[in-house]
Protein backbone atom coordinates (compact mmCIF):
# COMPACT_ATOMS: atom_id res chain seq x y z
CA UNK A 1 0.00 0.00 0.00
CA UNK A 2 1.59 3.33 -0.56
CA UNK A 3 0.42 5.61 1.70
CA UNK A 4 -0.22 9.53 1.10
CA UNK A 5 0.64 10.54 4.88
CA UNK A 6 3.48 9.22 6.95
CA UNK A 7 2.89 9.22 10.71
CA UNK A 8 5.99 9.22 12.35
CA UNK A 9 5.29 7.67 15.87
CA UNK A 10 7.23 8.86 18.79
CA UNK A 11 5.09 6.50 21.51
CA UNK A 12 1.63 8.19 22.91
CA UNK A 13 -0.94 6.10 23.27
CA UNK A 14 -3.11 8.14 21.23
CA UNK A 15 -1.28 7.94 17.93
CA UNK A 16 -3.43 5.54 16.27
CA UNK A 17 -6.20 7.63 16.92
CA UNK A 18 -3.89 10.16 14.56
CA UNK A 19 -4.03 7.86 11.89
CA UNK A 20 -7.77 7.41 12.30
CA UNK A 21 -8.43 10.60 12.00
CA UNK A 22 -6.41 10.88 8.74
CA UNK A 23 -8.02 7.86 7.49
CA UNK A 24 -11.41 9.79 8.31
CA UNK A 25 -10.14 12.36 5.82
CA UNK A 26 -10.01 9.40 2.85
CA UNK A 27 -6.44 9.68 3.28
CA UNK A 28 -4.14 6.72 3.33
CA UNK A 29 -1.47 7.19 6.10
CA UNK A 30 1.11 4.53 7.74
CA UNK A 31 2.79 5.15 11.11
CA UNK A 32 6.49 4.12 11.35
CA UNK A 33 8.70 4.36 13.97
CA UNK A 34 9.82 8.21 15.26
CA UNK A 35 13.15 7.71 14.63
CA UNK A 36 12.73 6.32 10.28
CA UNK A 37 15.57 7.80 8.78
CA UNK A 38 15.00 11.09 6.63
CA UNK A 39 15.62 9.04 3.50
CA UNK A 40 13.60 5.77 4.13
CA UNK A 41 10.62 8.42 5.22
CA UNK A 42 11.28 9.98 1.29
CA UNK A 43 12.17 6.84 -0.43
CA UNK A 44 7.78 6.05 0.41
CA UNK A 45 7.00 9.52 -1.21
CA UNK A 46 4.84 10.89 1.42
CA UNK A 47 2.66 14.14 0.51
CA UNK A 48 2.61 15.11 4.51
CA UNK A 49 4.31 13.94 7.22
CA UNK A 50 2.58 14.12 10.74
CA UNK A 51 4.82 14.25 14.04
CA UNK A 52 2.99 12.49 16.65
CA UNK A 53 3.02 12.99 20.13
CA UNK A 54 4.75 11.16 23.27
CA UNK A 55 5.63 10.85 26.92
CA UNK A 56 9.35 11.78 26.83
CA UNK A 57 10.52 15.35 27.21
CA UNK A 58 13.05 16.46 24.60
CA UNK A 59 15.64 16.97 27.31
CA UNK A 60 15.91 13.20 28.43
CA UNK A 61 18.95 11.60 26.99
CA UNK A 62 16.69 8.44 26.18
CA UNK A 63 14.35 10.99 24.73
CA UNK A 64 12.92 9.77 21.06
CA UNK A 65 14.66 11.92 18.17
CA UNK A 66 14.39 12.55 14.90
CA UNK A 67 16.11 12.77 12.14
CA UNK A 68 16.64 16.55 11.35
CA UNK A 69 16.21 15.74 7.66
CA UNK A 70 12.60 14.95 7.49
CA UNK A 71 12.21 19.20 7.77
CA UNK A 72 14.49 19.38 4.43
CA UNK A 73 12.59 17.09 2.78
CA UNK A 74 10.31 19.62 1.37
CA UNK A 75 7.15 17.59 2.38
CA UNK A 76 4.88 19.04 4.76
CA UNK A 77 5.34 18.82 8.23
CA UNK A 78 2.66 18.92 11.56
CA UNK A 79 3.64 18.44 14.47
CA UNK A 80 1.53 17.13 17.34
CA UNK A 81 2.68 17.97 20.85
CA UNK A 82 5.67 16.16 21.48
CA UNK A 83 6.27 16.66 17.76
CA UNK A 84 6.04 20.33 18.12
CA UNK A 85 8.72 20.37 20.75
CA UNK A 86 10.69 18.17 18.91
CA UNK A 87 10.09 20.66 15.98
CA UNK A 88 11.07 23.24 17.86
CA UNK A 89 14.26 22.03 19.46
CA UNK A 90 15.73 20.94 16.75
CA UNK A 91 14.91 24.25 14.27
CA UNK A 92 16.67 26.40 16.96
CA UNK A 93 13.43 27.48 18.89
CA UNK A 94 13.52 27.07 22.93
CA UNK A 95 11.75 24.00 24.78
CA UNK A 96 11.35 24.28 28.77
CA UNK A 97 9.23 22.39 31.16
CA UNK A 98 6.10 24.44 32.38
CA UNK A 99 5.78 25.33 35.64
CA UNK A 100 2.54 23.16 36.22
CA UNK A 101 1.88 20.01 33.78
CA UNK A 102 -1.27 21.30 31.83
CA UNK A 103 -3.66 18.16 31.35
CA UNK A 104 -7.29 18.04 30.05
CA UNK A 105 -9.65 20.85 28.47
CA UNK A 106 -8.24 23.91 27.88
CA UNK A 107 -9.50 26.87 26.33
CA UNK A 108 -7.64 28.15 23.00
CA UNK A 109 -7.56 31.65 21.49
CA UNK A 110 -6.00 31.88 17.96
CA UNK A 111 -3.60 34.70 17.53
CA UNK A 112 -3.20 35.17 14.04
CA UNK A 113 -5.10 34.18 10.79
CA UNK A 114 -3.21 31.19 9.47
CA UNK A 115 -3.66 27.79 6.35
CA UNK A 116 -3.76 25.60 9.85
CA UNK A 117 -6.02 26.75 11.68
CA UNK A 118 -8.79 28.22 8.97
CA UNK A 119 -12.20 28.14 10.13
CA UNK A 120 -11.06 26.93 13.58
CA UNK A 121 -13.06 29.41 16.03
CA UNK A 122 -11.19 32.23 17.68
CA UNK A 123 -11.80 30.48 20.71
CA UNK A 124 -12.47 26.73 20.76
CA UNK A 125 -11.21 23.90 23.34
CA UNK A 126 -8.93 21.93 22.98
CA UNK A 127 -7.37 18.82 24.80
CA UNK A 128 -3.28 19.40 26.10
CA UNK A 129 -1.62 16.58 27.84
CA UNK A 130 2.31 18.34 28.40
CA UNK A 131 4.80 19.00 30.84
CA UNK A 132 7.00 20.58 28.36
CA UNK A 133 6.08 24.00 25.77
CA UNK A 134 7.97 25.95 23.42
CA UNK A 135 8.94 28.98 24.58
CA UNK A 136 10.70 30.56 22.05
CA UNK A 137 9.87 29.84 18.26
CA UNK A 138 12.55 28.62 15.67
CA UNK A 139 13.28 30.94 13.18
CA UNK A 140 11.02 31.91 9.89
CA UNK A 141 8.05 30.48 12.20
CA UNK A 142 5.31 32.35 13.55
CA UNK A 143 2.78 32.18 16.89
CA UNK A 144 -1.06 31.22 15.82
CA UNK A 145 -2.51 30.53 19.14
CA UNK A 146 -2.64 30.46 22.41
CA UNK A 147 -4.13 29.15 25.52
CA UNK A 148 -4.08 30.47 29.41
CA UNK A 149 -0.69 28.94 30.04
CA UNK A 150 0.92 28.06 27.17
CA UNK A 151 1.99 30.69 24.90
CA UNK A 152 2.57 28.88 21.85
CA UNK A 153 0.13 26.32 21.30
CA UNK A 154 0.07 26.69 17.52
CA UNK A 155 2.86 27.66 15.42
CA UNK A 156 3.57 27.70 11.57
CA UNK A 157 6.55 28.78 8.93
CA UNK A 158 4.68 29.31 5.93
CA UNK A 159 7.51 29.33 3.40
CA UNK A 160 8.86 26.15 4.36
CA UNK A 161 5.55 24.56 5.22
CA UNK A 162 6.26 23.17 8.77
CA UNK A 163 3.34 23.39 11.46
CA UNK A 164 2.64 21.95 14.76
CA UNK A 165 0.30 22.35 17.79
CA UNK A 166 0.72 21.67 21.26
CA UNK A 167 -2.83 20.18 21.77
CA UNK A 168 -3.95 17.33 20.47
CA UNK A 169 -6.52 17.54 17.32
CA UNK A 170 -7.36 13.59 17.39
CA UNK A 171 -8.53 13.57 20.66
CA UNK A 172 -12.76 14.18 20.37
CA UNK A 173 -13.11 16.49 23.16
CA UNK A 174 -10.95 18.90 20.96
CA UNK A 175 -13.49 21.23 19.13
CA UNK A 176 -12.06 21.76 16.14
CA UNK A 177 -9.73 19.40 15.87
CA UNK A 178 -10.71 17.38 12.53
CA UNK A 179 -10.44 20.92 10.36
CA UNK A 180 -6.47 20.90 11.69
CA UNK A 181 -6.08 17.53 10.01
CA UNK A 182 -8.10 18.73 6.82
CA UNK A 183 -6.38 21.74 6.40
CA UNK A 184 -3.74 20.30 6.52
CA UNK A 185 -4.13 17.75 4.47
CA UNK A 186 -6.28 19.13 1.64
CA UNK A 187 -5.09 22.92 1.83
CA UNK A 188 -1.29 22.56 2.87
CA UNK A 189 -0.60 19.10 1.52
CA UNK A 190 -2.63 19.26 -1.60
CA UNK A 191 -3.83 15.58 -1.32
CA UNK A 192 -6.60 14.95 -2.64
CA UNK A 193 -10.04 12.45 -0.11
CA UNK A 194 -10.19 9.56 -2.43
CA UNK A 195 -9.08 6.64 0.22
CA UNK A 196 -12.16 4.29 1.23
CA UNK A 197 -11.49 0.89 3.56
CA UNK A 198 -12.70 -1.23 0.70
CA UNK A 199 -9.99 -0.15 -1.83
CA UNK A 200 -7.79 -2.68 0.46
CA UNK A 201 -10.22 -5.66 -0.92
CA UNK A 202 -8.26 -5.54 -4.40
CA UNK A 203 -4.70 -5.56 -3.30
CA UNK A 204 -5.25 -8.39 -0.38
CA UNK A 205 -7.21 -10.52 -2.40
CA UNK A 206 -4.05 -10.18 -5.06
CA UNK A 207 -2.08 -10.63 -1.77
CA UNK A 208 -3.34 -13.66 -0.73
CA UNK A 209 -3.30 -14.92 -4.08
CA UNK A 210 0.22 -14.72 -4.90
CA UNK A 211 1.42 -15.66 -1.51
CA UNK A 212 0.10 -19.48 -2.10
CA UNK A 213 0.26 -19.16 -5.89
CA UNK A 214 -0.52 -23.20 -7.11
CA UNK A 215 -0.52 -23.96 -3.04
CA UNK A 216 -3.01 -24.34 0.01
CA UNK A 217 -3.88 -22.15 2.59
CA UNK A 218 -5.18 -22.39 6.60
CA UNK A 219 -6.51 -19.46 8.26
CA UNK A 220 -7.56 -19.96 11.91
CA UNK A 221 -10.92 -18.37 12.59
CA UNK A 222 -12.12 -17.20 16.53
CA UNK A 223 -15.51 -16.25 15.66
CA UNK A 224 -14.57 -12.71 15.74
CA UNK A 225 -14.93 -9.87 13.02
CA UNK A 226 -11.28 -9.60 11.74
CA UNK A 227 -10.19 -13.58 10.85
CA UNK A 228 -13.71 -14.01 9.65
CA UNK A 229 -13.33 -10.80 7.08
CA UNK A 230 -9.97 -12.46 6.64
CA UNK A 231 -10.90 -16.06 5.67
CA UNK A 232 -13.81 -14.21 3.29
CA UNK A 233 -10.95 -12.49 1.05
CA UNK A 234 -8.81 -15.87 1.36
CA UNK A 235 -11.63 -17.46 0.32
CA UNK A 236 -12.33 -14.88 -2.77
CA UNK A 237 -9.15 -15.08 -3.47
CA UNK A 238 -8.11 -19.06 -3.75
CA UNK A 239 -11.51 -20.30 -3.09
CA UNK A 240 -11.77 -24.53 -2.20
CA UNK A 241 -7.82 -24.62 -1.82
CA UNK A 242 -8.39 -22.74 1.48
CA UNK A 243 -8.86 -24.73 5.15
CA UNK A 244 -10.09 -23.16 8.26
CA UNK A 245 -9.19 -23.80 11.82
CA UNK A 246 -10.99 -23.10 14.89
CA UNK A 247 -9.41 -23.92 18.17
CA UNK A 248 -11.97 -24.33 20.71
CA UNK A 249 -9.91 -23.19 23.86
CA UNK A 250 -12.37 -23.70 25.89
CA UNK A 251 -12.60 -19.90 26.88
CA UNK A 252 -15.53 -19.08 24.22
CA UNK A 253 -18.50 -17.59 24.64
CA UNK A 254 -21.86 -19.51 24.73
CA UNK A 255 -22.77 -20.54 21.56
CA UNK A 256 -20.01 -19.52 19.48
CA UNK A 257 -18.67 -22.38 18.36
CA UNK A 258 -22.11 -23.60 16.54
CA UNK A 259 -22.43 -19.94 15.19
CA UNK A 260 -18.71 -19.99 13.60
CA UNK A 261 -19.97 -23.54 12.08
CA UNK A 262 -22.96 -22.17 11.01
CA UNK A 263 -21.47 -19.40 9.10
CA UNK A 264 -18.72 -21.22 7.61
CA UNK A 265 -20.23 -23.44 6.27
CA UNK A 266 -18.58 -22.95 2.75
CA UNK A 267 -15.38 -23.24 4.13
CA UNK A 268 -13.40 -26.66 5.05
CA UNK A 269 -13.91 -25.86 8.62
CA UNK A 270 -11.97 -28.24 11.16
CA UNK A 271 -12.74 -27.36 14.78
CA UNK A 272 -10.11 -28.46 17.48
CA UNK A 273 -11.61 -29.25 20.85
CA UNK A 274 -8.46 -27.84 22.76
CA UNK A 275 -10.10 -27.31 26.22
CA UNK A 276 -9.08 -29.75 28.39
CA UNK A 277 -5.15 -28.95 27.38
CA UNK A 278 -5.66 -25.11 27.96
CA UNK A 279 -7.60 -25.81 31.23
CA UNK A 280 -4.79 -27.95 32.60
CA UNK A 281 -1.80 -25.24 31.50
CA UNK A 282 -3.76 -22.50 33.40
CA UNK A 283 -4.00 -24.39 36.22
CA UNK A 284 -2.80 -22.69 39.42
CA UNK A 285 -2.36 -19.36 37.58
CA UNK A 286 -3.28 -16.19 38.56
CA UNK A 287 -0.96 -13.49 36.71
CA UNK A 288 -2.66 -11.81 33.68
CA UNK A 289 0.38 -11.47 31.65
CA UNK A 290 1.46 -14.93 32.43
CA UNK A 291 -2.23 -16.39 31.39
CA UNK A 292 -1.79 -14.76 28.07
CA UNK A 293 1.18 -16.08 27.27
CA UNK A 294 0.31 -19.49 28.32
CA UNK A 295 -2.47 -19.36 26.18
CA UNK A 296 -0.37 -18.03 23.18
CA UNK A 297 1.94 -21.03 23.47
CA UNK A 298 -0.82 -23.63 23.99
CA UNK A 299 -2.98 -22.18 20.58
CA UNK A 300 0.29 -22.69 18.85
CA UNK A 301 0.74 -26.28 19.99
CA UNK A 302 -3.06 -26.96 18.99
CA UNK A 303 -2.20 -25.05 15.83
CA UNK A 304 0.53 -27.72 15.21
CA UNK A 305 -1.52 -30.88 15.95
CA UNK A 306 -4.36 -29.68 13.32
CA UNK A 307 -1.94 -28.60 10.95
CA UNK A 308 -0.31 -32.14 11.23
CA UNK A 309 -3.91 -33.60 10.63
CA UNK A 310 -4.53 -31.58 7.60
CA UNK A 311 -1.69 -31.75 5.81
CA UNK A 312 0.85 -29.48 4.56
CA UNK A 313 -0.30 -25.87 4.14
CA UNK A 314 2.37 -23.00 2.20
CA UNK A 315 0.53 -20.24 3.77
CA UNK A 316 -1.39 -18.92 6.99
CA UNK A 317 -3.90 -16.52 6.46
CA UNK A 318 -4.22 -14.11 9.92
CA UNK A 319 -6.62 -11.60 10.64
CA UNK A 320 -3.82 -9.22 12.67
CA UNK A 321 -5.48 -5.88 11.91
CA UNK A 322 -3.64 -2.34 12.07
CA UNK A 323 -3.67 -1.72 15.68
CA UNK A 324 -1.70 -4.88 16.54
CA UNK A 325 0.64 -3.72 14.04
CA UNK A 326 1.47 -0.09 15.92
CA UNK A 327 1.29 -2.08 19.03
CA UNK A 328 3.69 -4.92 18.32
CA UNK A 329 5.83 -2.53 16.43
CA UNK A 330 8.41 -2.64 19.43
CA UNK A 331 9.15 0.85 19.97
CA UNK A 332 8.23 3.90 22.47
CA UNK A 333 4.70 2.87 23.54
CA UNK A 334 4.88 1.08 26.92
CA UNK A 335 3.68 -3.10 26.49
CA UNK A 336 0.34 -2.56 28.40
CA UNK A 337 -1.48 -6.52 27.32
CA UNK A 338 0.84 -9.04 25.07
CA UNK A 339 -2.01 -9.60 22.41
CA UNK A 340 -1.69 -13.51 21.95
CA UNK A 341 -3.10 -12.88 18.20
CA UNK A 342 0.46 -11.27 17.32
CA UNK A 343 4.49 -12.00 17.06
CA UNK A 344 3.25 -15.61 18.90
CA UNK A 345 3.54 -17.82 16.42
CA UNK A 346 7.47 -20.18 16.93
CA UNK A 347 10.33 -19.16 14.94
CA UNK A 348 10.25 -22.47 13.04
CA UNK A 349 6.60 -22.27 11.46
CA UNK A 350 6.56 -24.10 7.90
CA UNK A 351 4.16 -21.47 6.40
CA UNK A 352 4.51 -17.75 5.22
CA UNK A 353 2.15 -15.40 7.36
CA UNK A 354 -0.22 -13.94 5.27
CA UNK A 355 -2.33 -10.66 7.26
CA UNK A 356 -4.61 -8.99 4.09
CA UNK A 357 -6.07 -6.69 6.71
CA UNK A 358 -3.12 -5.22 8.29
CA UNK A 359 -3.46 -1.99 7.53
CA UNK A 360 -7.46 -1.23 8.63
CA UNK A 361 -9.07 -0.57 11.55
CA UNK A 362 -11.95 -3.02 13.57
CA UNK A 363 -14.90 -0.56 11.91
CA UNK A 364 -12.64 -0.59 8.59
CA UNK A 365 -12.37 -4.41 8.61
CA UNK A 366 -16.47 -4.18 8.93
CA UNK A 367 -17.19 -2.22 6.23
CA UNK A 368 -14.86 -4.62 3.96
CA UNK A 369 -16.97 -7.74 5.58
CA UNK A 370 -19.94 -5.88 4.77
CA UNK A 371 -18.65 -5.12 1.55
CA UNK A 372 -17.61 -9.13 0.94
CA UNK A 373 -21.49 -10.23 1.78
CA UNK A 374 -20.83 -11.54 5.33
CA UNK A 375 -23.67 -11.55 7.38
CA UNK A 376 -24.42 -9.06 10.24
CA UNK A 377 -24.30 -11.62 12.69
CA UNK A 378 -20.63 -11.79 12.06
CA UNK A 379 -19.72 -8.40 10.65
CA UNK A 380 -21.35 -6.82 13.85
CA UNK A 381 -19.93 -9.00 16.27
CA UNK A 382 -18.20 -7.47 19.30
CA UNK A 383 -14.65 -7.72 20.10
CA UNK A 384 -13.51 -10.50 21.78
CA UNK A 385 -9.82 -10.92 23.11
CA UNK A 386 -8.14 -13.92 21.62
CA UNK A 387 -7.38 -15.03 24.81
CA UNK A 388 -11.09 -15.65 25.31
CA UNK A 389 -12.77 -15.87 28.79
CA UNK A 390 -9.48 -16.66 30.86
CA UNK A 391 -8.49 -12.34 30.91
CA UNK A 392 -12.27 -11.38 32.28
CA UNK A 393 -11.77 -14.17 35.33
CA UNK A 394 -9.98 -12.47 37.60
CA UNK A 395 -7.21 -14.71 39.45
CA UNK A 396 -6.84 -18.52 38.49
CA UNK A 397 -9.02 -20.03 35.64
CA UNK A 398 -10.74 -23.31 36.64
CA UNK A 399 -13.39 -24.77 34.71
CA UNK A 400 -16.50 -24.28 37.39
CA UNK A 401 -15.70 -20.16 36.84
CA UNK A 402 -15.44 -20.53 33.21
CA UNK A 403 -18.98 -21.92 33.17
CA UNK A 404 -20.32 -19.47 35.79
CA UNK A 405 -19.07 -16.40 33.62
CA UNK A 406 -20.46 -17.80 30.40
CA UNK A 407 -24.01 -18.35 31.84
CA UNK A 408 -24.01 -14.37 33.52
CA UNK A 409 -22.42 -13.04 30.07
CA UNK A 410 -24.66 -14.86 28.06
CA UNK A 411 -27.94 -13.30 30.24
CA UNK A 412 -25.87 -9.71 29.62
CA UNK A 413 -25.38 -10.62 25.48
CA UNK A 414 -29.15 -11.41 25.56
CA UNK A 415 -30.58 -8.24 27.41
CA UNK A 416 -28.64 -6.16 25.69
CA UNK A 417 -29.34 -7.06 22.33
CA UNK A 418 -33.42 -7.21 23.19
CA UNK A 419 -32.88 -3.60 24.59
CA UNK A 420 -31.51 -2.64 20.91
CA UNK A 421 -27.90 -1.70 22.47
CA UNK A 422 -25.69 -4.20 21.54
CA UNK A 423 -24.89 -2.41 18.30
CA UNK A 424 -24.50 0.58 20.13
CA UNK A 425 -21.93 -0.07 22.15
CA UNK A 426 -18.37 -1.30 21.34
CA UNK A 427 -18.66 -3.85 23.74
CA UNK A 428 -21.05 -5.38 26.66
CA UNK A 429 -19.56 -8.42 28.51
CA UNK A 430 -19.17 -9.59 32.38
CA UNK A 431 -16.02 -10.65 34.25
CA UNK A 432 -15.93 -12.97 37.49
CA UNK A 433 -13.72 -11.59 40.10
CA UNK A 434 -11.35 -13.79 42.57
CA UNK A 435 -13.08 -12.58 45.50
CA UNK A 436 -16.49 -13.67 47.72
CA UNK A 437 -19.06 -11.54 49.37
CA UNK A 438 -21.77 -12.05 51.98
CA UNK A 439 -25.45 -12.39 50.34
CA UNK A 440 -28.94 -13.25 51.28
CA UNK A 441 -31.47 -15.61 49.62
CA UNK A 442 -34.46 -17.57 50.60
CA UNK A 443 -33.70 -16.84 53.98
CA UNK A 444 -30.15 -17.65 53.69
CA UNK A 445 -26.90 -16.39 53.96
CA UNK A 446 -24.94 -16.92 50.47
CA UNK A 447 -21.44 -16.39 49.97
CA UNK A 448 -20.91 -15.76 46.53
CA UNK A 449 -18.97 -14.32 43.63
CA UNK A 450 -19.48 -10.99 42.56
CA UNK A 451 -19.58 -10.56 38.61
CA UNK A 452 -18.91 -6.95 37.23
CA UNK A 453 -20.84 -5.77 34.05
CA UNK A 454 -18.56 -3.48 31.84
CA UNK A 455 -20.02 -1.72 28.75
CA UNK A 456 -17.93 0.27 26.64
CA UNK A 457 -18.68 2.57 23.55
CA UNK A 458 -15.56 3.56 21.65
CA UNK A 459 -14.03 4.28 17.98
CA UNK A 460 -11.55 1.60 18.24
CA UNK A 461 -10.50 0.04 21.50
CA UNK A 462 -7.73 2.72 22.01
CA UNK A 463 -9.92 4.98 24.31
CA UNK A 464 -13.41 4.03 25.44
CA UNK A 465 -15.77 5.28 27.71
CA UNK A 466 -18.40 3.44 30.28
CA UNK A 467 -21.82 3.31 28.70
CA UNK A 468 -24.69 4.77 30.62
CA UNK A 469 -26.88 2.01 30.51
CA UNK A 470 -30.64 2.61 31.74
CA UNK A 471 -31.25 1.51 35.09
CA UNK A 472 -33.90 -0.64 33.87
CA UNK A 473 -32.07 -2.53 31.92
CA UNK A 474 -28.99 -2.75 34.81
CA UNK A 475 -31.70 -4.10 36.82
CA UNK A 476 -33.11 -6.58 34.37
CA UNK A 477 -29.44 -7.99 33.97
CA UNK A 478 -28.42 -7.96 37.47
CA UNK A 479 -31.59 -9.68 38.72
CA UNK A 480 -31.56 -12.54 36.11
CA UNK A 481 -27.83 -12.75 36.65
CA UNK A 482 -28.36 -13.54 40.14
CA UNK A 483 -30.93 -15.62 40.26
CA UNK A 484 -30.08 -17.45 36.98
CA UNK A 485 -26.31 -18.26 38.10
CA UNK A 486 -25.56 -20.06 41.41
CA UNK A 487 -22.64 -18.85 42.33
CA UNK A 488 -22.85 -15.17 42.04
CA UNK A 489 -24.51 -13.11 44.43
CA UNK A 490 -23.90 -9.83 43.58
CA UNK A 491 -23.53 -7.71 40.06
CA UNK A 492 -21.03 -4.50 39.86
CA UNK A 493 -21.25 -2.21 37.22
CA UNK A 494 -17.80 -0.69 36.21
CA UNK A 495 -18.19 2.64 35.31
CA UNK A 496 -13.92 3.39 34.71
CA UNK A 497 -12.60 4.81 31.08
CA UNK A 498 -10.33 3.78 29.07
CA UNK A 499 -7.61 5.53 30.48
CA UNK A 500 -7.25 5.27 32.67
CA UNK A 501 -8.80 1.63 32.61
CA UNK A 502 -8.11 -0.93 29.99
CA UNK A 503 -11.31 -2.67 28.22
CA UNK A 504 -10.61 -5.83 29.64
CA UNK A 505 -9.57 -6.73 33.36
CA UNK A 506 -6.19 -8.48 32.57
P1 LIG B 1 -7.89 -3.38 26.38
O1 LIG B 1 -8.31 -4.33 27.46
O2 LIG B 1 -6.41 -3.44 26.10
O3 LIG B 1 -8.59 -3.92 25.07
O4 LIG B 1 -8.38 -2.00 26.62
C1 LIG B 1 -8.70 -3.20 23.88
C2 LIG B 1 -9.47 -4.05 22.91
O5 LIG B 1 -8.69 -5.19 22.52
C3 LIG B 1 -9.36 -6.40 22.88
N1 LIG B 1 -8.33 -7.31 23.35
C4 LIG B 1 -7.77 -8.29 22.61
N2 LIG B 1 -8.02 -8.70 21.35
N3 LIG B 1 -6.35 -10.39 21.55
C5 LIG B 1 -7.32 -9.76 20.83
O6 LIG B 1 -7.56 -10.17 19.70
C6 LIG B 1 -6.04 -10.03 22.82
O7 LIG B 1 -5.16 -10.62 23.45
C7 LIG B 1 -6.80 -8.92 23.37
N4 LIG B 1 -6.77 -8.29 24.57
C8 LIG B 1 -7.72 -7.30 24.54
C9 LIG B 1 -10.37 -6.00 23.93
O8 LIG B 1 -11.46 -6.90 23.98
C10 LIG B 1 -10.76 -4.61 23.49
O9 LIG B 1 -11.70 -4.63 22.45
Amino acid sequence: MAANVIVLDFGAQYNQLIARRIREAEVFCEVLPGNTSAQRVSQKQPAAIVLSGGPASVFEPEAPQIDPGVFELGVPVLGICYGMQLMAHVLGGVVKPAREREYGRTEMRVSQASALLHDVPDRSVVWMSHGDQVLALPRGFEKLAETARTPIAAMGDPVRNLWAVQYHPEVHHTEAGMRVFTNFLYNISHIQADWKPVNVIGEAVAQVREAVGAGRALVALSGGVDSAVAAAIAREAIGDRLSAVLIDHGLLRAGEVQEVQQAFSNIDLHIVDAGNEFMTALEGVTDPEQKRKIIGREFIRAFERVQSVIGHRDVLIQGTVYPDVIESGGKGAQTIKSHHNVGGLPDNVAFKVVEPLRWLFKDEVRRVGQALGLPDVLVWRQPFPGPGLAVRIVGEVTPEKVQVLREADAIVREEMEQAGWDRTVWQAFAVLLDLRAVGVMGDARTYGYPVVVRAVESQDGMTADWVRLPYELLDRIASRIVSAVDAVNRVVYDITSKPPGTIEWE
